[in-house]
């Protein structure tokens, strides 16, 4: 049983990271979601606050994951939390291009280890970024996320008529 850090900015959550979660757990034991800020992503849809909340409201039923926010380092949060290594998932050859070179700064400053995990080929195409473009133009996206995530999503831009 290992303590792994699963650090993204998570804007929002989509079923994508679920499955990267419930495999850590499954393989690692205790996760540590962190939610973090991607300096290449300067603006969020959704707050710190809210991206955390939302998280929570999605892992209910894993009680082996906790979810905390951080304002630093991926490497700093690892040794906050005392994990064991940081998980990320990969969905494409594109993601273990920019994933690779993380891991290896990541491990160059700070000897911080990363282990990446193959997300589940029925999600490899949901970003969080097309949630987003999808749900301002009032599309649905309830098929891409969990429930609570929907409802947020939908709160904040009600569906359009196509989609009632
Ligand atoms: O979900 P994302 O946006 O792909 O996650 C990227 C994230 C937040 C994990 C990455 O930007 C990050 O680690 N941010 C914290 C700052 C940091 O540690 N930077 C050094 C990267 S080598």
């Amino acid at each position: 049983m290992a303590t792994v850090l699963y650090p993204g900015s998570f804007d929002p959550l989509h079923l994508g990271h679920i499955d990267v979660i419930e495999q850590s757990v499954a393989l690692f034991g205790k996760v540590i979601v962190g939610v973090m800020h991607n300096p290449t992503k300067p603006s969020t849809m959704f707050t710190l606050e809210e991206r955390t909340e939302m998280i929570i409201a999605s892992i209910s039923y894993l009680p082996s994951v906790k979810v905390v926010g951080f304002e630093g380092l991926a490497v700093d949060a690892v040794k906050q939390v005392k994990a064991a290594f940081i998980v990320k998932g990969l969905r494409t050859g594109g993601d273990f291009e920019v994933e690779q070179q993380m891991a290896h700064t990541n491990h160059a400053v700070s000897g911080v280890r990363t282990v990446y995990l193959p997300c589940k080929p029925a999600l490899v195409s949901i970003s969080s970024r097309f949630i987003r473009e999808i749900a301002e133009f009032g599309g649905d996206v309830t098929s891409l996320v969990p429930a609570p995530v929907a409802t947020k999503l939908a709160r904040r831009f009600p569906h359009n008529e196509r989609e009632k």
